[in-house]
């Protein structure tokens, strides 16, 4: 079959056509971030626009002319040899200088403006949480407010946050694609950055945005993610949410309290704190026997565990069902966790948790309201 010129404008036609419905569907994606949730994000959303139509513009420009020529100036059947050689021309080499400074100004301007705005300093007022990456999982702490907490962060709306960014390993990347773009996160380097969950900005409350590590960082880096909760001004508050994580737990009965004594007795207290806010000693000397090579690793918070939505950083609903088997076998789920890897229960077969222990173990987790 002959693929003349309409084949291949035709290809290019329907290309074109998917690449616009693909984006189309995108300001609905979880992680779009066309759909923004506050100002950090909606400034980059423009600067991106900005750039985008600018170098549309170019293009369109540049190809329009290119076309012209080609087809304007092609060789006729008529014609013989070689056509009127020129050289120099002060109006185009004018032309071509100016025309390009101006789309950089186009773009540098508002560029530079954002850029200083964006990295500006969180004002007094804001909420500071300290974020600490870990491989594979996310630490939130609320200084202010004796609040520690795993891989669903939760945030008050309209109030300025300040983000402090610490690894206990290596890099990691801190994104919440809608409220603000990535932000390295670097051993021994604080990192900060601030942003606003804006209502002006969010359709629904609780609104639940996605974030993820962005930086690759050992192999469970894609199952790296988190979770934020973004509370309404009116009804359930942030403060309602602090107010009751910090409630003590409801002493555990039955099966739950079964959990509870196989809980301390296979080990799980060893990296895992249940009660309340992880103490800062006890964090610190998990880290330092970490950096010492030593098989202890600090491990997420469980305070309030079962009000969660997910766990195992972000990558699974949390459920009885999903919960019987990442404790039966998390490495399936997985690959290369800590726990998996330093756990007795998981590493010495004849310590195995039994199916009994198991349901007992996620009665307690699930209890921990
Ligand atoms: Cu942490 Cu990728």
């Amino acid at each position: 079959m002959p693929r003349g010129p309409a084949f291949r404008l035709v290809l290019i036609a329907l290309s074109a056509l998917g690449l616009l419905l693909f984006f189309g569907c995108t300001p609905d994606h979880p992680q779009s971030t066309f759909d923004v949730a506050g100002p950090v994000a909606d400034k980059q959303r423009t600067l991106f626009y900005i750039i985008f139509w600018a170098a549309v513009f170019v293009f369109v420009v540049v190809e329009g002319i290119l076309l012209y020529t080609v087809i304007r100036y092609r060789r006729r059947p008529a014609e013989e040899g070689i056509p009127p050689q020129t050289h120099g021309n002060t109006r185009l080499e004018i032309g071509w200088t100016i025309a390009p400074a101006v789309v950089l100004a186009v773009i540098a301007v508002p560029t530079i403006i954002y850029i200083f705005d964006i990295s500006s300093e969180a004002g007094p007022d804001a909420l500071t949480v300290n974020v600490t990456g870990h491989q594979w999982w996310w630490e939130f702490e609320y200084p202010e407010l004796n609040v520690v907490t795993a891989n669903e962060m939760h945030l008050p709306v309209d109030r300025q946050i300040r983000v402090n960014l610490r690894s206990e390993d290596v890099i990691h990347s801190f994104w919440i694609p809608k409220l603000a773009g990535k932000q390295d996160v670097v051993p021994n380097n604080l990192n900060v950055m601030q942003f606003t969950a804006a209502k002006d900005d969010i359709d629904s409350f609780p609104i639940v945005l996605y974030g993820q590590c962005a930086e690759f960082c050992g192999v469970a880096h894609a199952h790296m993610r988190f979770r934020v909760v973004v509370h309404d001004s009116t009804e359930n508050t942030f403060e309602d949410w602090v107010a009751a994580y910090r409630q003590p737990h409801v002493p555990p009965s039955g099966d739950a309290a079964e959990g509870a004594t196989i809980f301390a007795a296979r080990g799980c207290l060893l990296c895992h704190w249940v009660e309340g806010p992880t103490p800062v000693e006890i964090r610190e000397g998990l880290s330092e026997a970490f950096l010492r090579g030593e098989p202890r690793f600090p491990a997420p918070n469980l305070n309030k565990f079962g009000t969660r939505a997910t766990f195992v950083a972000g990558y699974m609903d949390l459920n009885r069902e999903n919960l019987i088997s990442w404790l039966e076998d998390p490495e399936s789920i997985k690959p290369g966790n800590r726990m998996s890897e330093l756990a007795t229960v998981y590493t010495d077969p004849e310590s195995e948790l039994s199916r009994d222990e198991v349901e007992k173990l996620a009665s307690y987790l699930l209890s921990l309201e």
